[in-house]
């Protein structure tokens, strides 16, 4: 399997606290990567830090082997690396189809002049994005309420709406910060379905939550952080009965039980 993403010594500080310390890990091709911990260990950190939204204080990114480290979120997206956002940021008072082609302009959008002047190179990248979303708004069965301001919507069709922006931007690799927070356990199902289809499309997958039992489900592989450094890495049931593990979850007491 090739890799596709590799990080090297991340770290990013903010005023005397490391929220990223010296992290290191790669993610193969088409794989689906979990990145756990518990709150605060800088999970969204290391997605702002990958994505470009934040920059480290040192260490480096290397996507499809080009050096990224530093670079701006839309030309990583033009690349092929997308993320989604902890909280929803669908635009509320819009559309679900309207959402979902903002995420096709990230990697389609003609220009601003050709826009305004509607130039053939417009109105072609304009109808491929029209396309793929519908497409993706089919395949994930949403077009029933395409039309549904996203803001009005259950929160699972929101989160999963979260996950169309991202694909109608084209990306090879998708980082998903928390797609199941504050959904219930049905909902939940769901939305890891959604990302192994995902996958199925050939997409790499990089997933972060710090539920043990919706990472465990659908991970090849997953990394533990607490405190922003590597606790623990491996297939999820050899690193969730690592006793550092449970203990950084559960505290020291319960991991000393269970050693008993
Ligand atoms: N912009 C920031 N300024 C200062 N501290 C921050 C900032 N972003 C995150 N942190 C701190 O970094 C640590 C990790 O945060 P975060 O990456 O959001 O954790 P997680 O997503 O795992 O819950 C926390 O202690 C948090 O308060
Ligand atoms: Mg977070």
């Amino acid at each position: 399997m090739s890799t596709l993403l590799q990080v090297e010594g991340l770290t990013r500080v903010y005023g005397g606290l490391r929220a990223v310390g010296d992290l290191s890990f790669s993610v193969g091709q088409n794989e689906i990567l979990g990145l756990i911990g518990p709150n605060g260990a800088g999970k969204t950190t290391v997605v702002n830090l990958v994505s470009g939204v934040v920059k480290p204080s040192a260490g480096r990114v290397a996507f499809k082997n080009e050096d990224v480290t530093g670079m701006a979120p839309h030309l990583l997206a033009r690349r092929g690396l997308v993320r989604t956002f902890q909280a929803t940021v669908v635009y509320g008072d819009r559309t679900v189809r309207e959402n979902a082609m903002r995420g096709a302009y990230l990697t389609l959008y003609p220009g601003f002049v050709a826009t305004l002047f509607d130039t053939p190179a417009a109105k072609r990248k304009r109808e491929a994005a029209e396309a793929l979303v519908s497409e993706l708004l089919d395949w994930l069965e949403l077009t029933s309420v395409a039309d549904t301001i996203a803001g009005s919507m259950p929160y699972g069709y929101q989160k999963t709406l979260g996950i169309v922006i991202a694909l109608a931007a084209r990306p090879s690799l998708i980082l998903l910060d928390e797609p199941v927070a504050g959904l219930s356990a049905h909902e939940t199902d769901q939305v890891r379905d959604t990302i192994k289809r995902v996958r199925e499309r050939g997409i790499t997958v990089v997933v972060i939550d710090h539920n043990m039992r919706f990472i465990s489900g659908l991970c090849d592989r997953v990394v533990v952080i607490a405190h922003g450094q590597e606790l623990a890495q491996g297939a999820p049931r050899d690193v969730l009965r690592d006793p550092k593990v449970i203990e950084a979850y559960l505290g020291k007491s319960y991991a000393a039980a269970r050693a008993e």
